[in-house]
């Protein structure tokens, strides 16, 4: 199990052994099968978590939230306008003084550079609640279901289309090649991760009995694909670029058509969420060509969304519990 994990900082899966992630899995899976037995646990009792959010948050904040709560931590709301961070005091000076009054700290932000050096600072685990370039605490969420619905991950294929350059693209690429699956990207040459990265997810697939494939033409991507994930075609902060990114993406949408065009009858939708599948946001009236999925597929028998969302608390639970946990 996971306690030789103690005092780690989770800022990306690329820092985790497969062998590591597997255990913050099971451990995952052993803390929802507590919760939903009404088994309450001890783990975190007389921890404090800081959470520092520079961006919006539904699921992160609140799995962050519940999951303390559980286990008997104190979590404390940060909010990017409540604390000095980065307007009258340093990035490091923040990390010191939070390190000396909490055991471990939150960071959701614009800078993967910002995390790293509160984790420098801080003294204590830092945990990376979403960055423009990483977004672990997603990554094993989306692990742990596909696990959950296929008893295994070594040898499945996992498809994400759209934007190929995000941050879960980059967290899928890299956690789901550790683990021996098939990651294929299924985006447009203008968004191609970055080449550097695609090379490194295949020395981890190489290793692990996995393979990476980028691929410009949707229907080469998803044939055969266990899993078809997709995210928002314009992350947090990337807003000016809605229209531009509608056009190059409109041929990428998640519809029954690409479902089916996997050719299995088994094949799950996943998606980091929140998402854009119906006209009834604010963004989606504003741009009607927004959405990434269909209804059809968001809300058919193959989603397992909401699924995939509530495992953000287990597996921040596993995080905070191999960690800092008692
Ligand atoms: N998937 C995810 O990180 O959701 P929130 O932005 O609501 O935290
Ligand atoms: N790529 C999205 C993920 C949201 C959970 C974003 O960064 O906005």
């Amino acid at each position: 199990m996971a306690g030789n994990l103690k005092g780690r900082h989770l800022l990306k899966l690329l820092d985790f052994a497969p062998g590591e992630i597997a255990d913050l899995l099971t451990l995952s899976a052993t803390l929802k099968a507590n919760k939903r037995a009404g088994v309450r646990g001890r783990a975190l009792e007389g921890r404090n978590v800081a959470l520092i959010f520079e961006k919006a948050s539904t699921r992160t904040r609140c799995a962050f939230v519940t999951a303390c709560v559980d286990e008997g931590a104190h979590p404390e709301y940060l909010g990017k306008g409540d604390i000095q961070f980065g307007k009258k005091e340093t990035v490091a000076d923040t990390a010191r003084v939070l390190g000396r009054m909490f055991d471990g700290i939150q960071f959701r932000g614009f800078s993967q550079d910002v995390v790293e050096t509160l984790a420098k600072h801080a003294g204590v685990p830092v945990w990376n609640g979403l960055t423009d370039q990483w977004h672990p605490t997603q990554g094993l969420a989306d692990l742990l279901t596909v696990q959950e619905e296929f008893g295994r991950l070594r040898g499945l294929s996992l498809c994400y289309v759209g934007d190929g350059r995000n941050n879960m693209a980059n967290e899928l690429l890299v956690g789901a090649a550790k683990m021996g699956m098939h990651v294929r990207i299924g985006t447009p040459r203008q968004l191609f991760p970055d080449p550097a990265l695609v090379e490194t997810a295949r020395g981890f697939a190489w290793e692990n009995g996995g393979e990476v494939t980028v691929a410009e033409r949707v229907e080469e991507a998803v044939a055969g694909a266990h899993v078809i994930y997709t995210d928002v075609w314009a992350s947090m902060g990337e807003e000016a670029k809605i229209p531009e990114r509608i056009a190059l993406l409109k041929d990428y949408k998640v519809t029954r058509r690409l479902m089916d065009l996997t050719s299995r009858r088994d094949a799950i939708f996943l998606h980091c969420l929140p998402a854009f599948h119906s006209l009834d946001t604010d963004f989606s009236r504003q741009f009607p060509d927004i959405c990434e999925v269909e209804d059809e597929v968001f809300e058919g028998p193959r989603s397992r969304v909401f699924d995939q969302a509530e495992n953000r608390v287990h597996t921040i639970k596993a995080v905070m519990v191999a960690t800092i946990g008692r």
